[in-house]
């Protein structure tokens, strides 16, 4: 299965499984440069600085980062070995809090480790890297599925507003909340996108108008203030977002402002939907009170972006990367293995099993 962004790399490994390489996405849209990454520093570096980023991609780019430090190991002892490798699971998962699948990813990385104790060491090195490599070819499965079930629920013609970037940037490929637009263009479904700009790092207007309009979609950038506007114009039928965490009773973390944006589409009557792998289904969190919000550094407020500070010094920021929506406003999570509909704590899938439909 091919896609049409498929020349568009956001990470993988190189040939000898040495070297992470990721597409710098701060760099974009003016430039596609890519990186080659190969220490604990440069790939924490990466993830927190948000030259890789969305929850999928930043858990495939930690799986392929630990694998390619642990190969660095130098040590013929299990025990020395897995000292380490806690050392740098531990240190990568601190890069960012609020996604999960960074954190579902590292602890797949050490199942690995830990069911493979008699092996010797040259063998887990081996199997970290497939085990990795796993990770991205499952997530290129899952978004497909995700476009599937998510086009099942969207009609030819639609205008459809999103928020942040849910795309192929986002992840392996096709992305989680635009992969239905994807393959809908493939079907010449004729869908229109308005892209939220995303303030304060503008991952709408760098990152999703970029790659919608190189695949050819029809799409329109708006301010975050504006999607009230063009809802009330009748121009939106429905709302397509992705997530960092989802929570077992359904409330959902994604970028700041997707709370605003639900609350936007309830009051207009517009279906709004979470889209997103169930490596981003969090059970052991009850709720989106649990989810720890990641808050980054106040410049990305104040000076970011400007040719000049634009606001006084010393002025108190707020800067939270996340925010929660309320299950109550999610009309429906889709995952790759089909739409939940609430009650969400009763439909959302558990590991392994096919809950719904
Ligand atoms: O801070 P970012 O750019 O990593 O935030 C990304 C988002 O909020 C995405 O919507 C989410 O990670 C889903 S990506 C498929």
């Amino acid at each position: 299965m091919t896609h049409i962004l498929a020349g568009l790399r956001t990470v993988r490994l190189n040939e000898k499984g040495e070297q992470v390489i990721i597409l710098d996405q701060t760099r974009l849209p003016e430039k596609e440069i890519y990186l080659t990454l190969s220490s604990a520093e440069e790939i924490w570096e990466a993830i927190y600085h948000l030259k890789v980023r969305g929850a999928p991609a930043i858990g495939i780019a930690a799986a392929y980062g630990l694998a390619v430090c642990c190969k660095q190991i130098k040590t013929s002892s299990f025990e020395l070995f897995l000292e380490q490798f806690g050392q740098l699971k531990t240190y990568l998962a601190s890069s960012r809090p609020t996604a999960v699948n960074l954190m579902a990813a590292l602890n797949r990385m050490e199942q690995i480790v830990l069911n493979h104790a008699d092996l010797p060491i040259e063998q887990i090195q081996n199997r970290l890297i497939t085990e990795a490599e796993l990770i991205r070819e499952e997530d290129v499965v899952a978004c497909r599925k995700i476009g599937e079930f998510g086009l099942s629920l969207l009609r030819p013609g639609m205008g459809l507003l999103t928020h942040c970037n849910a795309g192929h940037l986002a992840v392996s490929a096709y992305g989680t909340a635009l992969a239905p637009i994807y393959l809908g263009e493939e079907q010449n479904y004729g869908f229109h996108v308005f892209a939220d700009e995303t303030r304060p790092l503008l991952q709408g207007a760098r990152l999703t108008a970029y790659e919608l309009m190189k695949a050819g979609v029809s799409t329109t950038l708006i301010c975050d203030n504006m999607a009230s506007s063009v809802m009330q114009k009748g121009w939106v039928q429905a709302v397509l977002v992705g997530c960092d965490r989802i929570a077992a009773n359904g409330d959902t973390a994604n970028k700041i402002g997707t709370s605003g944006v639900a609350i936007l589409a309830r009051h207009y009557g517009i279906p709004f939907y979470v889209l997103g792998p169930t490596s981003t289904i969090d059970h052991n969190c009850p709720d989106g009170e649990s989810i720890e919000i990641e808050e980054r550094h106040p410049d990305e407020v104040t000076t970011m972006w400007y040719e000049k500070r634009m606001a006084p010094r010393d002025v108190s920021v707020f800067n939270p990367a996340f925010d929660v929506t309320p299950h109550q406003l999610i009309t429906a999570i889709i995952t790759e293995k089909g739409i939940a509909y609430p009650p969400f704590s009763e439909t959302l899938p558990t590991n392994g099993c096919d809950l719904f439909l």
